[in-house]
């Protein structure tokens, strides 16, 4: 049997998979095992931000694995160290607990918005709001957590304690916010739910209500940190200062990593036995993501990822066949006027370009580091198809 069908006849069929067997990829573009190549403007999901075994990265990584490749949290080490110290400066945030996922990064910061209020309301008020049309994991309680209908069904009893509230509609929030709400948890651009961007005048007044009720403010940058929206974090496009953030995608290079970054208000709410990982902070996972880091810090970086997305927005529009180009940096939907993403996607997939869909739009997550000969090749495939 070749890997597609031992995949699908031993792998649980939780995956919609392309019939694409990756065998390698270097910088913006991999190889199937047929040896067709495939610029790829999905990048895992937003997650090898610096693409294919980028070389600084993989020498972290691999040097790291040499030396000592995982120990218990109940040691100390320095790559973890160094990362929560990178992290916490980068954000200005005080304190941070490492998991493996989105979703682990997202239960912890529920759990610390519970505590926190516990702590000093006692019980009746553990409700957190979020948005509809959100997405924020597939545990239990982040399924839970996600404003979508189609989440919620099958896997009965769900975790209690969520509201979801119409996106950019004060009224409706002011409705949902009762006693009960002990935190607010947003997406500045929903990634899955079709790459809307949060309206700042509406997150300004959340952030303003989250203060004056002492509600604590989650922001999942899951997705849109790590430069992936041109800044570091989407938050200072907001000039947003939460309460917790949440991290993972992009942070580990390809590598399993999730983090939630506390401030000052509830850096020390969580005590010891509070919350735990086997895996979370492993040393390996810990040196990709600096390496990550320091190439993301580097002068430059950030504007050249701006720079691409206002290069990539200005090709798509003016193209008939788009509708509209939402989304910040290299975070981009693309509605289109008669053609559907599921068509593009396949077109596309069969001219060697890998471009990703949420809901309606075709949708692009390029590597931070995709260089302008892969993108003027990639935007040449769906222009050709766009353009047919
Ligand atoms: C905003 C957001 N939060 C959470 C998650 C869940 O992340 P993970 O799949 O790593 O658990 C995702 C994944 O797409 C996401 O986009």
């Amino acid at each position: 049997m070749n890997t597609m069908e031992t995949s699908e006849q031993f792998l649980m069929k939780t995956y919609g998979r392309q019939p694409i067997a990756v065998q390698s990829g270097i910088r913006g573009v991999c190889t199937d095992e047929t040896g067709k190549t495939y610029i790829d403007f999905g990048s895992g999901i937003g997650t090898n931000s610096l693409g294919y075994c980028d070389a600084d990265w993989a020498d972290a990584v691999y040097k790291q694995v040499r030396t000592v490749q995982h120990t218990s949290n109940y040691y100390y080490v320095s790559v973890q160290a160094e990362l929560a110290e990178q992290l916490c400066t980068l954000t200005d945030m005080e304190r941070v607990f490492f998991g493996n996922s989105g979703a682990e990064a997202n239960e912890c910061a529920i759990k610390v918005a519970r505590k926190y209020s516990f702590d000093r309301y006692g019980e009746g008020r553990g409700t957190i709001l979020t948005l509809q049309n959100s997405f924020h994991g597939r545990t239990l309680t982040t399924l839970a957590a996600t404003g979508q209908d189609v989440f919620h069904k099958d896997f009965h009893p769900f975790p209690q304690g969520f509201v979801h509230a119409k996106p950019n509609d004060l009224t409706d929030l002011h409705e949902k916010l009762d006693d009960s709400v002990c935190a607010v948890m947003i997406e500045l651009v929903q990634g899955e739910g079709g790459v809307h961007v949060l309206d700042p005048d509406y997150v300004k007044v959340v952030a303003e209500l989250c203060q004056e009720r002492d509600l604590l403010l989650i922001v999942d940058e899951v997705q849109t940190g790590i430069g992936r929206t041109g800044t570091f974090l989407a938050c200072e496009q907001y000039r947003l200062h939460p309460d917790i953030i949440t991290l993972a995608k992009g942070l580990g290079g390809g590598l399993p990593i999730g983090a939630c970054l506390v401030a000052a208000s509830c850096a020390d709410v969580m005590g010891q036995g509070s919350h735990g990982s086997t895996f979370g902070g492993n040393p390996v996972v810990c040196a990709g993501a600096l390496a990550v880091l320091s190439r993301v810090a580097e002068p430059g970086f950030l504007d050249s990822v701006q720079e691409k997305s206002v290069y990539i927005r200005e090709v798509l529009e003016s193209c008939p066949e788009v509708e509209s180009v939402s989304g910040l940096g290299l975070m981009i939907g693309i509605r289109l006027k008669t053609m559907s993403a599921g068509e593009i996607l396949a077109a596309a997939r069969e001219a060697g370009l890998l471009v990703l869909t949420a809901k309606d739009k075709v949708r692009l997550l390029p590597p931070l580091t995709i260089s302008k000969e892969e993108l003027d090749a990639g935007l040449e495939i769906l222009l050709q198809i766009l353009n047919n």
